[in-house]
């Protein structure tokens, strides 16, 4: 399909332009020493050209997976097919092949998950879940997204805790300073697994062990990981990992999943229990007492649940495991790499995203001293290009987030585009 000025206008308008729309550990030595294991293979790109399961009309380069990740035709039509039984039954299927598919997906058991609308939503319930007391520290970092930051704040706020950052220091210095933090009492590490301001994965198995070794919960957020790069919050040490959807997984949009560690659960408060999450409930009238036996993730979940959404979840899980997570992230790298090696040749943009190593993802920031990237985001839009500015943390940088289905043609025409542009 030919992109019509008018589709092209609507996607204008549609279009949010600026803003958002220990010691040191073997893992961590590995890292710095760029161990890079089987995903920095070459892919090539005709392995997985899956770009025509795509609804993008012609000539339009979709780079803000990081934002929002629109789904392949199969997972559009689970929802579709879902809706469409569930009004001709009168039934409402249950979330547990989803819980099931999931638990296979990120390698944890089942009983584990629960889910919610979104990753904002996921880290609001793990942030009111725990048993803070006024005067315990939080941990997160100068690079948060709101969805993370705000949960936090507001409740430090209402129940008196505390707030320290993190800088963005190279990972072995992160985390040292964490661990001093930690040392001093902190109770709880609350950081991305990925940064939304320049994709960079953070060493967060280092930093768990780190909290966890002071008995701090651990709360992370993987909105921007899940998807891109293989996820095991079992093997990461979270207490609890919440995560999306609707970016990389090219999912249903409007839900977040949640996992609570069964290590810790019992002390966990659950905030949002109501009619999904008991199996078995009293309510006694004369004493006034309400009880009810739920041990598993379903004493997060609340009333009824989005099926049709759950039903695209499990069709978007098969979608990426048809490729397979690991060649998912080769792919992504690939990307990365051609990316990357473009904007560093373009004397006017510093590229504020890891340019080697394991720390690279799918999202690559650049700023500019000399180019208004304002207008060069809108100037990309009008020609086809669709980006995110990132107003986070001050950094004033453009982001341009790639996924399985980014051509390099793509890719190579935006280089040609802002090379122009930086040099006009
Ligand atoms: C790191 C990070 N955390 C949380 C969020 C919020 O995600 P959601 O829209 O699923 O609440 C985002 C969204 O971009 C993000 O990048």
């Amino acid at each position: 399909m030919d992109l019509k000025r008018r589709d092209f206008l609507s996607l204008l308008k549609n279009a949010a332009l600026v803003g958002a729309s220990a010691p040191v550990l073997p893992w961590l030595m590995g890292r710095a020493q760029g161990s890079q294991g089987p995903e920095f293979a070459q892919v090539g790109t005709s392995a997985f050209d899956r770009s025509g399961e795509f609804a993008f009309p012609a000539g339009y380069s979709y780079f803000n997976y990081g934002g929002l990740g629109p789904s392949p035709e199969s997972v559009r039509n689970s929802i579709q097919s879902a809706v469409h039984d569930i009004d001709a039954s009168g039934n409402l299927p249950s979330e547990e092949p989803l819980r099931a598919r999931m638990g296979r997906f990120l390698s944890v058991p089942p009983e584990t998950l629960a889910f919610a609308q979104n990753t904002t939503q996921s880290l609001m319930i793990a942030a009111r879940s725990l048993p803070l007391q006024a005067g315990d520290t939080i941990v997160m970092t100068a690079h948060e997204h709101a969805g993370n930051a705000v949960p936090w704040l507001e409740l430090a706020a209402e129940k008196k805790l505390g707030v320290r950052t993190l800088a963005m220091d190279e990972d072995d210095l992160l985390c040292e300073k964490a661990e001093a933090l930690f040392k001093a009492g902190a109770r709880v590490l609350a950081i991305p697994h990925v940064t939304c301001t320049t994709g960079r994965v953070l060493p967060v198995e280092a930093l768990c062990q780190i909290a966890k070794k002071y008995g701090a919960w651990t709360v992370i957020d993987g909105a921007q990981a899940a998807g891109q790069l293989p996820v095991s919050p079992r093997a990461i040490g979270a207490d609890i990992y919440c995560g999306c959807f609707h970016k990389w997984m090219l999912g249903p949009k409007t839900l977040g999943f949640i996992y609570f560690s069964d290590v810790r659960a019992a002390e966990l408060i659950p905030v949002s229990a109501g009619a999904h999450s008991p199996v078995l409930w009293d309510l006694k009238p004369a004493q006034g007492s309400l009880s009810f036996t739920e041990t598993t993730a379903r004493r997060f979940s609340s009333g009824t649940q989005p099926a049709p959404l759950y039903a695209g979840a499990v069709t978007a899980i098969d979608w990426i495991d048809s490729i397979g997570i690991e060649k998912v992230r080769a792919r992504v790298l690939e990307l990365n790499g051609l990316l990357n090696a473009g904007l560093s040749k373009i004397p006017e943009f510093t590229v504020l995203s890891p340019l080697s190593g394991y720390a690279r993802t799918g999202m690559v920031s650049f700023r500019s001293d000399t180019v208004n990237l304002t207008t060069l985001q809108v100037r990309a839009l009008q020609a086809g290009f669709r980006t995110r500015f990132v107003a986070e943390a001050g950094l004033g940088a453009l982001r341009v987030s790639l996924h399985v289905p980014t051509r390099d043609a793509e890719v190579t025409r935006f280089l040609e585009f802002v090379t122009t542009f930086a040099s006009s």
